[in-house]
C-alpha cells in the first residue's frame, strides 16, 4: 500500500502546465487518503482554467495507478467559483487563447506608482523566466511605453492582428503606441471598452505566462467595467502606506470583488527613504500597505521603498527590475514578481 509520503512523491512528477514547477511544491495539493488500493486526494486551483484542472486531474490520475498497490484513483482539483456568465462580461468561454493568465494592476487613486509597479513586474516576471505581455488601459494618459522604452508602432500581421512591439523580453500594448504625439484623446466609454477589447483579442500576444493589465487610477465605473471587459484571472492592488491608511484599498477589493476577480495581494510602494548615511525616513508612514492586507484578509506581495533609480529608469525607459536586477531596489520587484507567480498557479 502507497503511504502518503509515496503519493506526494508520485505527484511531484506532475508540473504545472506551462511551468518546470510541480503542484505539490505550488501548494496545490491539500488533502490525501489512501485505504485498500484506493487513493484520493483533493487539490486547490487558485486559477479559474478547467483546462488547466483538466491536465493536473489527468497527469496525476495517471501517475498515481502507477504506484505499486494502487487499484482505484480519484483526484478532485476544486476551482474558484465565478460569476454566471452575464451579458457584456466575460464568462469562461472567452479566455484568451495562448494566454495562461490575465492579471491586472490596480491602484485607487493617480501617482502612487502603478504604472512603475506594472512595469517593474513584467520585467521581474521574465528575470523568472516567464513570458510576458504588458497592456496599458490608461487610455488618457498612457505611460508604459515611455518607461518600457517602447517607441514603435505595432506592425500588422498576415491574420490582419496588432504585433506588439518588445523590449526587455516583455510585449507592450498601449494606446500610446497608436497615437502621434501628444494629441489629447477623447473619446467615450463605449469607445474605450472596444478598443481595450481589441487590445486582448485582436494583438497577436502569441504564448504567454502572464498578461499584465494597468488600469487606469482609481475605482470608479470607468475601472470596473474595464474589469468586465477583459477576462482576469486576478488583481493587485498598488497602494502608498498612507493610502492604505485611508482605507482606499478597501475599494480596490470591493472593485474586483464585484467582478469575482480573486485579489492577488496587495502591493505597498514608497514605503520608505532611506537617506544617504542609511536613516530609515518613512515619510507616508509605515506598514500601512500590510495592515491593510491583514485586515481585509488578502496576501500581502511586499513594499518598495523610495529609490532615485525606480524614478529615473522610468524616465529613461529602463527599469530598474533590468538595470539593478542584483540591487535593493530591483530586487524589491523581483520578490513581488515571485509572490505573484506563487499567487497565481
Ligand atoms: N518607489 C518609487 N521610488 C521613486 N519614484 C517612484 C517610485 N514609484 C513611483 N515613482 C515615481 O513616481 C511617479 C508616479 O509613478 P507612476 O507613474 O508609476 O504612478 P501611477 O500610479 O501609474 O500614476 P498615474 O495615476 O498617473 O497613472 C513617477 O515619476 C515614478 O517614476
Ligand atoms: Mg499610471
Amino acid at each position: 500500500m502507497p503511504t502518503e509520503e509515496d503519493i506526494k512523491n508520485a505527484l511531484k512528477s506532475v508540473k504545472y502546465p506551462g511551468y518546470t514547477r510541480d503542484i505539490v511544491s505550488f501548494g496545490l495539493v491539500k488533502e490525501i487518503a489512501s485505504q485498500q488500493g484506493a487513493v484520493s486526494v483533493s487539490m486547490n486551483l487558485t486559477a479559474n482554467n478547467p483546462e488547466i484542472a483538466r491536465k493536473i486531474k489527468d497527469e496525476s490520475e495517471a501517475a498515481l495507478k502507477a504506484l505499486p498497490g494502487v487499484k482505484s484513483v480519484f483526484v478532485e482539483v476544486k476551482q474558484p467559483a465565478t460569476a454566471p456568465a452575464q451579458p457584456g462580461t466575460w464568462g469562461q468561454q472567452s479566455r484568451v487563447p495562448g494566454i495562461q493568465r490575465i492579471v491586472a494592476v490596480a491602484s485607487g487613486k493617480g501617482g502612487v506608482g502603478k504604472s512603475t509597479v506594472s512595469v517593474n513586474l513584467a520585467c521581474g516576471l521574465v528575470h523568472l523566466g516567464a513570458q510576458v505581455g504588458l497592456l496599458d488601459c490608461d487610455i488618457y494618459g498612457p505611460s508604459i511605453p515611455l518607461m518600457m522604452g517602447v517607441h514603435e508602432k505595432p506592425t500588422i500581421s498576415e491574420e490582419e492582428k496588432m504585433v506588439p512591439p518588445a523590449n526587455y523580453g516583455v510585449k507592450v500594448m498601449s494606446m500610446g503606441l497608436l497615437l502621434d504625439g501628444d494629441q489629447p484623446v477623447i473619446w467615450r466609454g463605449p469607445m474605450i471598452m472596444k478598443t481595450i477589447q481589441q487590445f486582448v483579442m485582436s494583438v497577436e500576444w502569441g504564448t504567454l505566462d502572464f498578461l499584465l493589465v494597468d488600469l487606469p487610477p482609481g475605482t470608479g465605473d470607468a475601472q470596473l467595467s474595464l474589469c468586465q471587459t477583459v477576462p482576469l484571472d486576478g488583481g493587485v492592488i498598488v497602494t502608498t502606506p498612507q493610502e492604505a491608511s485611508l482605507g482606499v484599498v478597501r475599494k480596490g477589493i470591493a472593485m474586483f470583488q464585484k467582478v469575482n476577480v480573486p485579489i492577488l495581494g496587495i502591493v505597498e510602494n514608497m514605503s520608505y527613504y532611506t537617506t544617504p548615511t542609511g536613516e530609515r525616513v518613512e515619510i507616508f508612514g509605515h506598514g500601512g500597505g500590510k495592515a491593510e492586507a491583514t485586515r481585509q484578509r488578502v496576501p500581502f506581495l511586499g513594499e518598495v521603498p523610495i529609490f532615485t533609480e525606480i524614478r529615473e529608469g522610468g524616465d529613461r525607459g529602463v527599469p530598474v527590475a533590468i538595470s539593478a536586477a542584483d540591487k535593493p531596489a530591483g530586487q524589491a520587484f523581483i520578490h513581488i514578481a515571485e509572490g505573484l507567480r506563487n499567487a497565481l498557479p
